[in-house]
């Protein structure tokens, strides 16, 4: 006699048939486990099951897709033309049981160009300027840093909160003082695309290097012009004085020595009609 009785045979296959629970219990897998995609790319996915003999499998997308590869407890399929984001799932059935898997795939755009712009290119010292830096068709918005860079040094970075789903232009705008070792320097701006949590990489985008021109400040011209004309005015006006001065005393020396001689006349009169 077995071990089981008569009832052995029918208790295996009420477990098989009737409660799939307490069958065998298997795991489904894909590789990778989420995904990070450039719209339009296309991606290897691998479905694996710990299942010993799996009755059926699939993958469940409204991407295209295609199975390039399979073994008894893998497929592997390849997803292509990928324009938004998605989710895929991925099913075994194993003694008449499925299990499913999702994969979360997110498009991205990447940061591709990077400008900066310097307002003014030429500043005097201790002039402010604006440093703006913008990028173009860039998402997902939240993974993205823009830092300013002064030669090496990081200024000043922001990254951007917002939920946004299609991509759009990033911007960051800073106000500077011009210092005089700023003109040694060149400015940039640096994008990181940081992936890392939905499945990708980071993704680096910089800027073509900007000088600033700063200069010492010096009198502008008008101000020039206007302390040229006062001196000359000035001068004018002294010499005028002192050449008022000079010709009133000649006039007054003149005028005595005509009395004086009108005077000695008068004297000699007197002294012939004495
Ligand atoms: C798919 O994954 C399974 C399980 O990890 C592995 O054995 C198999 O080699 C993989 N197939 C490919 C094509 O990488
Ligand atoms: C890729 O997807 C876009 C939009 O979903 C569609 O317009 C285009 O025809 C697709 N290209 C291919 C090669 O399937
Ligand atoms: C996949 O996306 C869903 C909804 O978008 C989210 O709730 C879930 O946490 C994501 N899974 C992973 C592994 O990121
Ligand atoms: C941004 O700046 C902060 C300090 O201001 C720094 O801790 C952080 O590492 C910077 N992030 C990047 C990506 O450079
Ligand atoms: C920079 O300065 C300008 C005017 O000088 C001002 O309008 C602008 O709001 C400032 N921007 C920032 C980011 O401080
Ligand atoms: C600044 O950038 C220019 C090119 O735009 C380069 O020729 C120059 O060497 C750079 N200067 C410094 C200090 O890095």
């Amino acid at each position: 006699m077995s071990p089981f009785g008569c009832w052995g045979l029918p208790a295996a296959l009420l477990a098989l048939f009737c409660c799939p629970g307490s069958g065998e219990t298997f795991e489904v897998h894909t590789y990778p486990e989420q995904l990070a995609v450039e719209p339009g790319g296309s991606t290897l996915i691998n479905c694996s099951t710990s299942c010993a003999l799996p009755d059926t499998s699939g993958l469940e997308t409204t991407l295209t897709k295609t199975l390039v590869a399979s073994g008894t407890q893998w497929k592997q399929y390849l997803v292509s033309n990928v324009s938004q984001d998605t989710i895929i799932y991925c099913y075994f059935t194993c003694s008449r049981k499925q299990k499913l898997k999702s994969l979360n795939v997110s498009v991205f755009y990447p940061p591709k160009q990077v400008l900066l712009k310097l307002k003014p290119t030429r500043v005097a010292v201790g002039g402010s300027f604006t440093i703006e830096c913008w990028v173009p068709n860039v998402a997902p918005l939240e993974s993205l840093t823009l830092t300013l860079l002064r030669g090496k040094e990081a200024m000043h970075n922001q990254t951007f909160r917002t939920m946004a789903l299609a991509p759009q232009e990033a911007t960051v705008t800073r106000n500077a003082t011009a210092h005089k070792e700023d003109g040694r320097h060149n400015f940039s701006c640096r994008a990181d695309l940081d992936l890392r949590s939905l499945g990708g990489d980071i993704i680096h985008g910089v800027s073509e290097p900007q000088t600033l021109k700063v200069y010492e400040p010096r009198p502008d011209n008008q101000m020039v012009v206007i302390i040229t004309v006062v001196s000359v005015l000035l001068f004018l006006f002294v010499t005028s004085i002192l050449l008022c001065f000079v010709f009133g005393q000649h006039w007054r020396q003149r005028q005595m020595g005509a009395y004086r001689v009108q005077g000695a006349r008068g004297l000699s009169r007197a002294y012939w009609a004495q």
